[in-house]
C-alpha cells in the first residue's frame, strides 16, 4: 500500500512538474551549457583582447540580464521558444548566421525600429548603441563560443568611478533586470544614487562577492570574476565617487 501511494506521488509529480509554464512551442529542455567555466587562475587561458568581443564575458551576460528574465526567455519561461541562456541555446533559437548580423534574427529584432516587434519588448528600453554594437561585432567575428580571463596579470583597483567602470558594468550585467518599469527584487540599479544606495547598504558588495545571506548575482549567470568583484570593492571602500 505505502509503495502504491509512494508511485501515485511520484507519477503526480512527474506530469505537474513537465507541465510547460507558458503555451509556446517548441518546448526546449535545458541543458548545461557544455562549455568550461571561466578561468580565474590568474595567467590561465587568454587575456581580454579589446578588439576582440567574446561570448562569454561579455555577450552572454548581457543576455541574460536584458533577454532571459523570469517570464522572457529564461529556460522555464522559453517565449516563442527561445532561450538565452547558454552558447547552443542562442545559437540555435537566436538564429545566429556567424559573420552575418544581417542575417541573425537576434542582431535583427534588438535593432528593429517598430516598438512592437523589438527585443526588448517594450515598456523595457531599447539596447543602447553599444550594446547592440557589441553584439553585432561579436556575430561579425565569427559568433564563437570564446571567453578571456579577466583575472588576466595585474587587476588595477585605483581611482575607480561610477563613470569609468561601475557604470559600464552594471549596464552589461544587471540593468536589464534591475532597471525599467519593473525592477526584480523590486530593486533599480540604473543610476549612481540608486547604486551608490545600494553598495552603502552593502548588500550589493554582499550579492556580487556571493556572501552567506545574499541573493547571489547576477541571478542565473556567472559569478563576476574575482577581478571584478575587486574592483567594485576598492569603488564602495574609496566611498563610491562618481
Ligand atoms: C536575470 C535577472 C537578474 C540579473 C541579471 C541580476 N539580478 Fe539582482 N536580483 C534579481 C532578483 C529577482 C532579485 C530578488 C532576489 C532573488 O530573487 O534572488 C535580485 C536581488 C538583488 C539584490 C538584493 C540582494 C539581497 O540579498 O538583498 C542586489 C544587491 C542585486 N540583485 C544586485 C545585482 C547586481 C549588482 C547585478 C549585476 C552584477 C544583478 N543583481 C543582476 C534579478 C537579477
Amino acid at each position: 500500500m505505502r509503495n502504491l501511494i509512494f508511485a501515485f506521488t511520484l507519477t503526480a509529480a512527474v506530469i505537474v512538474f513537465s507541465l510547460p509554464s507558458c503555451k509556446h512551442d517548441p518546448f526546449i529542455p535545458l541543458d548545461p551549457d557544455p562549455t568550461t567555466p571561466i578561468d580565474t587562475a590568474m595567467n590561465a587561458g587568454v587575456p581580454c583582447n579589446p578588439d576582440t568581443v567574446y561570448f562569454q564575458n561579455q555577450v552572454l551576460p548581457l543576455l541574460i540580464s536584458q533577454c532571459a528574465q523570469a517570464g522572457c526567455h529564461d529556460a522555464a519561461s522559453h517565449e516563442e521558444g527561445v532561450v538565452l541562456t547558454n552558447y547552443q541555446q542562442v545559437m540555435s533559437t537566436g538564429k545566429v548566421k556567424a559573420f552575418k548580423p544581417n542575417d541573425s534574427e537576434l542582431y535583427e529584432v534588438i535593432t528593429e525600429t517598430d516598438p512592437d516587434d523589438r527585443m526588448p519588448q517594450s515598456p523595457n528600453a531599447p539596447l543602447t548603441t553599444e550594446q547592440k554594437n557589441l553584439i553585432k561585432k561579436w556575430i561579425e567575428q565569427g559568433a564563437q563560443n570564446n571567453v578571456c580571463n579577466e583575472n588576466f596579470g595585474t587587476c588595477d583597483t585605483d581611482n575607480i568611478t561610477y563613470a569609468n567602470f561601475v557604470s559600464g558594468l552594471l549596464a552589461n550585467r544587471c540593468v536589464g533586470c534591475h532597471g525599467g518599469v519593473n525592477p526584480q527584487g523590486g530593486l533599480k540599479l540604473s543610476t549612481y544614487a540608486e547604486v551608490k544606495a545600494s553598495a552603502e547598504s552593502g548588500k550589493l558588495y554582499g550579492a556580487i562577492a556571493r556572501l552567506p545571506g545574499y541573493s547571489a548575482m547576477p541571478k542565473g549567470g556567472t559569478a563576476l570574476s574575482p577581478c571584478f568583484v575587486n574592483k567594485m570593492k576598492a569603488w564602495i571602500d574609496a566611498g563610491t565617487p562618481q
